[in-house]
């Protein structure tokens, strides 16, 4: 058998050990639940030995889908206890037990994929016109509670929603939130080394924020008001961009017309004309944005990368997006490093603050080919292709070592190599 064919089953073993009854954990004991993103990331695995099994992934996840139109960061499907902080601390009793923030919203454009990939038409035309109004409302609700005042960047209220949970472009604007001071018990340090994951200190502050959600009813206005913490984050605008384009074309596919669609048709214009508000003339590069200080988080991360999806970035800027991309690939021997290796918040083990992931990696060739730059995208797969090849499935890698961090036998890492990388 090939080396390829043996990846691929043993992908695929991971994805079903992960199946806990419809919807895939990220990896058991340390998030024994359904995450947005991941589980967005995860049908792209599925879609290439079990199609019904992707279409319920992504229906799972709508189940857990707010009256507001919000689709949430964690699902909490069953009782763990081997997870912290559960739905207790978030306090959203909803249908579905949940958290109160949501996530990179890549499921309008993993679902096009699975336009692409699926075989079965009938059940593929079936579950996309079943699915297409929740992701209509999920798209209104971002650019309508999340930009209240029509800037065109969408706004963000914890570290984790963005999936980059401690990128050090957090670090300024996170340490404005105050830190709680009960007594809590972190479960992730039982999983994973200490060297590899958040400090004590950020989660003091996650958990203030968690608390000021709870402590507002969740209400939306009061909130864009009020948090402590606000963000327009680049890499999330960039993610839900892509993903209205992709959502739109699907829309067109389907015949689905009308006031909604011609709403989120203006979205994505006002979108692409505000976008130049996060670049940074002096170093060439897009950065997030504090909304507190209205201020650039002026720290390079992978994440800059990311306009390149849907063509948001102006063809000026995607030519100096392509210079700097191979300074990155060249930087450090496993690549993309989440920091880039020069910042002096780089730690290569570090969660989010050095290690390279493999589904942003795939996020950022996609742009690139977005952007007509083939050869790059391709540069960016052989790279991820050699790091993964020596080191499987873990949840990210050390980019100076390549060694695995995190999690291992991780369901994006699988749907990404069986997806993206081999050829079975
Ligand atoms: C965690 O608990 O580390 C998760 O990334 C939050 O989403």
């Amino acid at each position: 058998m090939s080396e390829d064919k043996l990846l691929f089953d043993a992908g695929k073993e991971i994805l079903k050990k992960n199946d806990f009854g419809g919807y895939t954990v990220p990896t058991q004991g340390l998030y024994p639940f359904q995450w947005n993103w991941d589980s967005a990331i995860t049908a792209l695995g599925w879609v290439k030995f079990d199609e019904p099994r992707a279409w319920k992934e992504l229906e799972m996840l709508i189940s857990g889908q707010w009256e507001d139109g919000m689709i949430p960061h964690i699902l909490f499907h069953k009782d763990s206890d081997t997870y912290f902080p559960g739905p207790d601390v978030w306090g959203a009793d909803k249908k579905v037990k949940s958290t109160s923030i949501s996530q990179p919203p890549v499921l309008s454009t993993i679902v096009k994929k699975l336009f692409e990939e699926a075989t079965d038409k009938a059940l593929r035309d079936q579950k996309i016109v079943e699915i297409l109004p929740h992701l209509i409302r999920y798209h209104l609700w971002w650019y309508s509670a999340r930009d209240p005042e029509k800037t065109g960047l969408v706004a963000s209220y914890h570290p984790w929603e963005s999936g980059m949970d401690n990128s050090p472009a957090w670090d300024w604007a996170l340490e404005r939130v105050p830190q709680v001071t009960w007594e809590y018990e972190r479960r992730d340090l039982s999983h994973i080394d200490a060297a590899e994951r958040p400090h004590k200190e950020q989660y003091d502050r996650y958990l203030y924020l968690v608390d000021f959600f709870k402590h507002n009813d969740f209400d939306s206005e009061v909130i864009y008001r009020n948090s402590p913490y606000k963000t327009n984050d680049v890499s999330l605008i960039a993610i839900l961009h892509r993903a209205t384009l992709d959502l739109l074309s699907l829309c067109n596919e389907f015949n689905i017309g009308g006031e909604d669609v011609e709403s989120l048709n203006a979205s994505v214009e006002l979108t692409k004309k505000s976008i130049c508000k996060l670049w940074c003339e002096e170093t060439s590069f897009f950065y997030s944005r504090d909304l507190i200080t209205n201020s650039l988080c002026k720290v390079k991360t992978n994440a800059g990368f990311l306009p390149l999806l849907g063509g948001l970035a102006s063809k000026e800027q995607v030519e100096f997006l392509s210079i700097e991309i191979h300074e990155w690939l060249a930087a450090s021997q496993y690549a993309i490093s989440s920091t880039h290796p020069k910042e002096i918040s780089y730690e290569p083990q570090r969660y989010w603050r050095g290690p390279v992931w493999l589904h942003v990696n795939w996020l950022i060739a996609t742009g690139f080919e977005d952007c007509g730059e083939i050869q790059t995208a391709k540069k960016i797969k052989y790279k991820t292709e050699v790091l993964f090849r020596d080191f499987k499935f873990y949840e990210y890698f050390n980019a100076d070592t390549g060694e695995g961090c995190g999690g291992n036998d991780f369901s994006w890492t699988a749907a990404i190599a069986i997806y993206w990388l081999l050829k079975p």
